[in-house]
Protein backbone atom coordinates (compact mmCIF):
# COMPACT_ATOMS: atom_id res chain seq x y z
CA UNK A 1 0.00 0.00 0.00
CA UNK A 2 2.82 1.92 0.75
CA UNK A 3 3.86 2.26 -2.50
CA UNK A 4 0.36 4.36 -3.79
CA UNK A 5 1.57 6.84 -1.19
CA UNK A 6 2.15 10.64 -1.98
CA UNK A 7 5.37 12.04 -1.20
CA UNK A 8 6.13 15.17 -3.12
CA UNK A 9 6.66 18.75 -2.42
CA UNK A 10 5.66 19.39 -5.93
CA UNK A 11 2.04 18.16 -5.07
CA UNK A 12 0.77 19.97 -1.92
CA UNK A 13 -2.16 18.69 -0.24
CA UNK A 14 -2.43 21.24 2.44
CA UNK A 15 -2.15 24.78 2.68
CA UNK A 16 1.04 24.71 4.79
CA UNK A 17 2.42 22.34 1.96
CA UNK A 18 0.97 24.68 -0.73
CA UNK A 19 2.54 28.10 0.85
CA UNK A 20 5.99 26.13 0.67
CA UNK A 21 5.62 25.07 -3.06
CA UNK A 22 4.78 28.54 -4.03
CA UNK A 23 8.16 29.55 -2.20
CA UNK A 24 9.69 26.73 -4.03
CA UNK A 25 8.72 27.56 -7.36
CA UNK A 26 9.47 31.35 -7.12
CA UNK A 27 13.49 30.29 -5.79
CA UNK A 28 13.63 28.04 -8.62
CA UNK A 29 13.04 29.98 -11.38
CA UNK A 30 14.71 33.69 -9.78
CA UNK A 31 18.04 31.12 -9.55
CA UNK A 32 17.16 29.48 -13.06
CA UNK A 33 17.36 33.16 -14.58
CA UNK A 34 19.88 34.03 -12.77
CA UNK A 35 22.23 31.12 -13.37
CA UNK A 36 21.33 31.78 -17.01
CA UNK A 37 21.85 35.35 -17.22
CA UNK A 38 25.53 34.57 -15.52
CA UNK A 39 25.97 31.92 -18.47
CA UNK A 40 25.29 33.95 -21.16
CA UNK A 41 27.28 37.08 -20.12
CA UNK A 42 30.34 34.16 -19.60
CA UNK A 43 29.91 33.02 -23.03
CA UNK A 44 29.69 36.04 -24.94
CA UNK A 45 32.64 37.81 -22.51
CA UNK A 46 34.82 35.11 -23.17
CA UNK A 47 34.28 35.53 -27.02
CA UNK A 48 34.20 39.08 -26.99
CA UNK A 49 37.98 38.74 -25.53
CA UNK A 50 38.93 36.34 -28.10
CA UNK A 51 37.99 38.52 -31.04
CA UNK A 52 39.55 41.59 -29.57
CA UNK A 53 42.99 38.88 -29.02
CA UNK A 54 42.52 38.47 -32.82
CA UNK A 55 42.35 42.19 -33.81
CA UNK A 56 45.29 42.87 -31.76
CA UNK A 57 47.05 40.10 -32.76
CA UNK A 58 48.71 39.30 -29.34
CA UNK A 59 47.35 37.08 -26.63
CA UNK A 60 48.76 39.06 -23.34
CA UNK A 61 47.01 41.22 -21.10
CA UNK A 62 46.38 44.48 -22.24
CA UNK A 63 45.34 47.15 -20.13
CA UNK A 64 42.28 48.06 -20.93
CA UNK A 65 41.25 51.96 -22.41
CA UNK A 66 40.11 54.37 -20.02
CA UNK A 67 36.60 54.28 -21.51
CA UNK A 68 35.82 51.01 -20.95
CA UNK A 69 37.29 50.68 -17.64
CA UNK A 70 34.55 53.05 -16.53
CA UNK A 71 31.95 51.05 -18.27
CA UNK A 72 33.24 48.05 -16.73
CA UNK A 73 33.40 49.73 -12.77
CA UNK A 74 29.09 50.55 -14.17
CA UNK A 75 28.40 47.48 -15.09
CA UNK A 76 29.71 45.77 -11.86
CA UNK A 77 28.16 48.01 -9.82
CA UNK A 78 24.97 47.64 -11.29
CA UNK A 79 25.14 43.75 -10.94
CA UNK A 80 25.90 44.13 -7.13
CA UNK A 81 22.66 45.84 -6.71
CA UNK A 82 20.37 43.43 -9.24
CA UNK A 83 21.96 40.65 -6.79
CA UNK A 84 21.19 42.37 -3.52
CA UNK A 85 17.98 43.30 -5.01
CA UNK A 86 17.48 39.49 -5.56
CA UNK A 87 18.56 38.50 -2.34
CA UNK A 88 16.18 40.51 -0.40
CA UNK A 89 13.15 40.05 -2.77
CA UNK A 90 13.93 36.19 -1.77
CA UNK A 91 14.18 36.81 1.98
CA UNK A 92 10.98 38.81 2.52
CA UNK A 93 9.60 35.99 0.41
CA UNK A 94 10.76 33.54 2.53
CA UNK A 95 10.35 36.04 5.99
CA UNK A 96 6.56 36.89 4.14
CA UNK A 97 6.33 32.47 4.03
CA UNK A 98 6.92 31.49 7.51
CA UNK A 99 4.86 34.44 9.21
CA UNK A 100 1.57 33.01 6.72
CA UNK A 101 2.41 29.46 8.09
CA UNK A 102 2.47 30.38 11.57
CA UNK A 103 -0.95 32.66 10.79
CA UNK A 104 -2.59 28.66 9.89
CA UNK A 105 -2.24 28.06 13.24
CA UNK A 106 -5.35 27.06 14.77
CA UNK A 107 -6.98 26.87 18.01
CA UNK A 108 -9.54 24.40 17.94
CA UNK A 109 -7.57 21.63 16.06
CA UNK A 110 -7.14 17.81 16.33
CA UNK A 111 -4.11 17.20 18.70
CA UNK A 112 -1.75 14.38 18.26
CA UNK A 113 1.62 13.79 20.17
CA UNK A 114 4.54 12.51 18.24
CA UNK A 115 7.27 10.89 19.48
CA UNK A 116 10.20 10.32 17.24
CA UNK A 117 12.34 6.62 18.98
CA UNK A 118 14.71 5.17 16.94
CA UNK A 119 13.29 3.60 14.58
CA UNK A 120 9.44 4.21 14.71
CA UNK A 121 6.53 7.17 15.40
CA UNK A 122 4.83 6.76 18.79
CA UNK A 123 1.05 8.10 17.67
CA UNK A 124 -0.65 9.46 20.24
CA UNK A 125 -4.35 10.83 20.20
CA UNK A 126 -5.00 13.28 23.16
CA UNK A 127 -8.39 12.95 24.98
CA UNK A 128 -9.20 14.42 28.20
CA UNK A 129 -10.16 11.08 29.14
CA UNK A 130 -7.20 9.04 30.04
CA UNK A 131 -9.41 5.79 28.84
CA UNK A 132 -10.11 7.65 25.45
CA UNK A 133 -6.49 8.38 24.43
CA UNK A 134 -5.39 6.44 21.25
CA UNK A 135 -2.13 5.05 20.72
CA UNK A 136 -0.71 4.19 17.44
CA UNK A 137 2.34 3.75 15.37
CA UNK A 138 3.77 4.51 12.17
CA UNK A 139 0.66 6.10 10.81
CA UNK A 140 -1.51 9.19 11.79
CA UNK A 141 -5.03 9.06 10.22
CA UNK A 142 -6.30 12.83 10.48
CA UNK A 143 -9.42 14.02 8.95
CA UNK A 144 -9.63 15.88 5.85
CA UNK A 145 -9.72 20.11 6.31
CA UNK A 146 -9.56 19.84 9.88
CA UNK A 147 -6.42 21.18 11.14
CA UNK A 148 -3.77 18.87 13.04
CA UNK A 149 -2.08 19.98 15.84
CA UNK A 150 1.35 17.78 15.99
CA UNK A 151 2.68 17.98 19.11
CA UNK A 152 6.15 16.74 18.74
CA UNK A 153 9.36 15.24 20.86
CA UNK A 154 11.76 12.55 20.61
CA UNK A 155 12.60 9.71 23.29
CA UNK A 156 16.50 9.28 22.24
CA UNK A 157 17.86 11.44 20.21
CA UNK A 158 16.76 14.17 17.47
CA UNK A 159 14.72 12.83 14.46
CA UNK A 160 13.34 15.02 12.02
CA UNK A 161 9.05 14.57 11.02
CA UNK A 162 8.38 15.57 6.91
CA UNK A 163 5.81 14.82 5.27
CA UNK A 164 6.41 16.73 2.39
CA UNK A 165 3.37 16.63 1.35
CA UNK A 166 1.27 18.64 4.00
CA UNK A 167 4.20 20.50 5.39
CA UNK A 168 8.09 21.30 5.61
CA UNK A 169 10.48 19.55 8.53
CA UNK A 170 10.12 19.95 12.12
CA UNK A 171 12.59 18.84 14.31
CA UNK A 172 11.79 16.43 16.94
CA UNK A 173 14.16 17.03 20.24
CA UNK A 174 14.56 14.99 23.62
CA UNK A 175 12.89 16.83 26.50
CA UNK A 176 11.07 19.38 24.13
CA UNK A 177 8.13 19.68 22.54
CA UNK A 178 7.86 21.38 19.19
CA UNK A 179 4.53 22.55 17.61
CA UNK A 180 3.19 21.89 13.86
CA UNK A 181 0.09 22.32 12.45
CA UNK A 182 -1.42 20.91 9.10
CA UNK A 183 -4.37 20.37 7.36
CA UNK A 184 -4.98 17.80 4.16
CA UNK A 185 -7.43 19.56 2.28
CA UNK A 186 -7.71 16.07 -0.08
CA UNK A 187 -8.25 12.87 1.07
CA UNK A 188 -5.02 10.57 -0.19
CA UNK A 189 -1.86 8.63 2.01
CA UNK A 190 0.78 11.05 2.21
CA UNK A 191 4.35 9.36 2.70
CA UNK A 192 6.52 10.88 5.43
CA UNK A 193 9.77 10.29 6.78
CA UNK A 194 12.41 10.99 9.02
CA UNK A 195 14.67 13.92 7.51
CA UNK A 196 17.28 13.95 11.05
CA UNK A 197 19.92 11.43 10.57
CA UNK A 198 19.77 9.48 13.65
CA UNK A 199 21.58 6.41 13.67
CA UNK A 200 21.62 3.28 11.93
CA UNK A 201 18.30 2.88 10.55
CA UNK A 202 17.43 6.66 10.03
CA UNK A 203 16.89 5.41 6.42
CA UNK A 204 13.80 3.13 7.58
CA UNK A 205 11.89 5.40 9.82
CA UNK A 206 8.90 6.27 7.16
CA UNK A 207 5.26 6.87 8.30
CA UNK A 208 2.08 7.26 6.45
CA UNK A 209 -0.27 9.91 6.92
CA UNK A 210 -3.98 8.89 6.05
CA UNK A 211 -6.22 11.53 5.29
CA UNK A 212 -9.83 10.31 5.42
CA UNK A 213 -13.20 12.12 5.59
CA UNK A 214 -14.62 13.13 8.95
CA UNK A 215 -16.57 10.18 8.97
CA UNK A 216 -14.46 7.48 8.49
CA UNK A 217 -12.05 8.90 10.70
CA UNK A 218 -14.32 9.20 13.93
CA UNK A 219 -15.02 5.99 13.08
CA UNK A 220 -11.59 4.65 12.79
CA UNK A 221 -10.40 6.70 16.15
CA UNK A 222 -13.28 4.71 18.07
CA UNK A 223 -12.55 0.87 16.70
CA UNK A 224 -8.80 2.24 17.98
CA UNK A 225 -10.59 2.69 21.50
CA UNK A 226 -11.41 -0.44 21.66
CA UNK A 227 -9.55 -3.06 23.33
CA UNK A 228 -7.86 -6.16 21.68
CA UNK A 229 -10.52 -8.35 19.89
CA UNK A 230 -10.45 -11.78 22.04
CA UNK A 231 -9.03 -14.84 20.19
CA UNK A 232 -12.46 -16.81 19.12
CA UNK A 233 -10.64 -20.33 17.48
CA UNK A 234 -7.99 -22.26 19.64
CA UNK A 235 -5.32 -21.61 17.22
CA UNK A 236 -5.56 -17.70 17.72
CA UNK A 237 -5.76 -18.59 21.37
CA UNK A 238 -2.88 -20.50 21.53
CA UNK A 239 -1.46 -17.68 20.05
CA UNK A 240 -2.38 -15.50 22.83
CA UNK A 241 -1.19 -17.81 25.04
CA UNK A 242 2.45 -17.81 22.99
CA UNK A 243 2.68 -13.97 22.98
CA UNK A 244 1.80 -13.72 26.94
CA UNK A 245 4.62 -16.20 27.32
CA UNK A 246 7.46 -15.34 25.59
CA UNK A 247 8.90 -11.59 25.88
CA UNK A 248 7.11 -9.68 23.68
CA UNK A 249 4.97 -8.61 26.84
CA UNK A 250 8.12 -6.76 28.14
CA UNK A 251 7.82 -4.09 24.89
CA UNK A 252 4.52 -4.09 23.69
CA UNK A 253 0.82 -2.85 24.86
CA UNK A 254 -1.93 -4.77 23.43
CA UNK A 255 -4.86 -3.19 25.35
CA UNK A 256 -7.12 -5.80 27.16
CA UNK A 257 -4.47 -8.10 27.95
CA UNK A 258 -1.61 -8.26 30.79
CA UNK A 259 0.90 -6.74 28.80
CA UNK A 260 1.34 -2.64 28.41
CA UNK A 261 4.80 -2.05 28.25
CA UNK A 262 5.96 0.96 25.78
CA UNK A 263 9.08 0.37 24.48
CA UNK A 264 7.84 -0.83 21.51
CA UNK A 265 4.66 -0.07 18.96
CA UNK A 266 1.58 -0.36 20.70
CA UNK A 267 -0.05 -3.98 19.41
CA UNK A 268 -3.38 -3.66 19.87
CA UNK A 269 -4.64 -2.59 16.14
CA UNK A 270 -1.54 -3.96 14.49
CA UNK A 271 -3.29 -5.74 11.70
CA UNK A 272 -5.26 -2.51 10.71
CA UNK A 273 -1.46 -0.96 10.33
CA UNK A 274 -0.28 -1.09 6.30
CA UNK A 275 3.34 -1.52 6.99
CA UNK A 276 5.83 -2.97 9.45
CA UNK A 277 9.02 -1.90 11.11
CA UNK A 278 8.05 2.24 9.98
CA UNK A 279 6.96 1.76 6.67
CA UNK A 280 10.01 -1.40 6.15
CA UNK A 281 7.69 -3.85 4.76
CA UNK A 282 4.44 -3.96 3.85
CA UNK A 283 2.11 -5.58 6.56
CA UNK A 284 1.92 -8.82 5.16
CA UNK A 285 0.98 -12.19 7.32
CA UNK A 286 4.26 -13.68 5.62
CA UNK A 287 6.64 -10.22 6.36
CA UNK A 288 5.19 -10.68 9.96
CA UNK A 289 5.98 -13.88 10.46
CA UNK A 290 9.69 -13.35 9.16
CA UNK A 291 9.93 -9.76 11.18
CA UNK A 292 9.02 -11.67 14.19
CA UNK A 293 11.49 -14.79 13.17
CA UNK A 294 14.29 -12.78 12.78
CA UNK A 295 14.47 -8.82 12.94
CA UNK A 296 17.92 -8.12 12.91
CA UNK A 297 18.15 -9.30 9.66
CA UNK A 298 15.18 -6.72 8.43
CA UNK A 299 16.28 -4.15 10.01
CA UNK A 300 20.01 -4.39 11.41
CA UNK A 301 20.37 -2.69 14.78
CA UNK A 302 16.89 -2.15 15.78
CA UNK A 303 15.60 -2.96 19.65
CA UNK A 304 13.56 -6.07 18.78
CA UNK A 305 14.98 -9.68 19.54
CA UNK A 306 14.41 -12.34 17.37
CA UNK A 307 12.28 -14.80 19.35
CA UNK A 308 12.76 -18.25 18.72
CA UNK A 309 9.66 -20.22 18.38
CA UNK A 310 8.92 -24.14 17.43
CA UNK A 311 7.26 -23.46 13.88
CA UNK A 312 3.84 -24.26 15.17
CA UNK A 313 3.59 -21.80 18.39
CA UNK A 314 4.78 -19.10 15.64
CA UNK A 315 1.58 -19.98 13.12
CA UNK A 316 -0.17 -19.64 15.96
CA UNK A 317 0.94 -16.22 17.22
CA UNK A 318 0.65 -14.91 13.58
CA UNK A 319 -3.23 -15.85 13.14
CA UNK A 320 -3.72 -14.31 16.73
CA UNK A 321 -1.70 -10.96 16.16
CA UNK A 322 -3.86 -11.30 12.49
CA UNK A 323 -7.10 -10.98 14.77
CA UNK A 324 -5.92 -7.33 16.21
CA UNK A 325 -7.55 -5.29 13.49
CU1 LIG B 1 14.74 9.33 13.01
CU2 LIG B 1 16.27 9.85 11.27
Amino acid sequence: MSGEALQSILHPAGPQAARIGDLWWLMLWVCAAVYALVMIALVWGSLRRRSQEELSGISAVVPPAEGSERLLARWVGGATAVSALILLTLLVASVSTSRSLEALAAPRALEIELTGRQWWWQVEYADPTPSRRVMSANEIHIPVGRPVHIRGTARDVIHSFWVPSLHGKKDLIPGHTTDLWLRADRPGVYRGQCAEFCGWQHAHMALLVIAEPTDRFDAWLESQRQPAALPSTPLQQRGRAVFEAQACPLCHTIQGTGASASAGPDLTHLAGRRTLAAGTLPNTLGNLGGWIADPQSVKPGNRMPAVTLPSEDLQALLAYLETLR
